[in-house]
């Protein structure tokens, strides 16, 4: 069930996400996944990425994953945690 994608898991507002599995990475540092993200995203409420933070420990560390500003890395990551939240706030 795991490799099933976004797509089939959220309504197609969602569907900027549906090339991406639900145990993708988003975050690398503490491994949380792009499930555990959007769980905490649409069943525990949370509103910001410090919101996720404290759900998920999600962009606590190096802060790469949170957006394109604060990724400091050679090869940019493909998804970040503002992507996420600004796709979901838009519906
Ligand atoms: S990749 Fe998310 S905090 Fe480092």
């Amino acid at each position: 069930m795991m490799k099933l994608k976004v797509l089939f898991y959220h309504s197609k507002r969602e569907n900027i996400l549906a090339k991406f599995d639900l145990d993708y990475d988003v975050c690398k540092c503490h491994s949380v996944q792009l499930c555990e993200i959007l769980h905490a995203i649409n069943d525990r409420g949370a509103k910001t990425v410090e919101d996720i933070g404290v759900m998920t420990d999600a962009g606590t560390s190096c802060r790469c994953c949170v957006n394109k500003h604060l990724d400091n890395n050679v090869v940019k990551l493909p998804l970040y945690l503002d992507d996420i939240l600004n796709k979901l706030k838009k519906g």
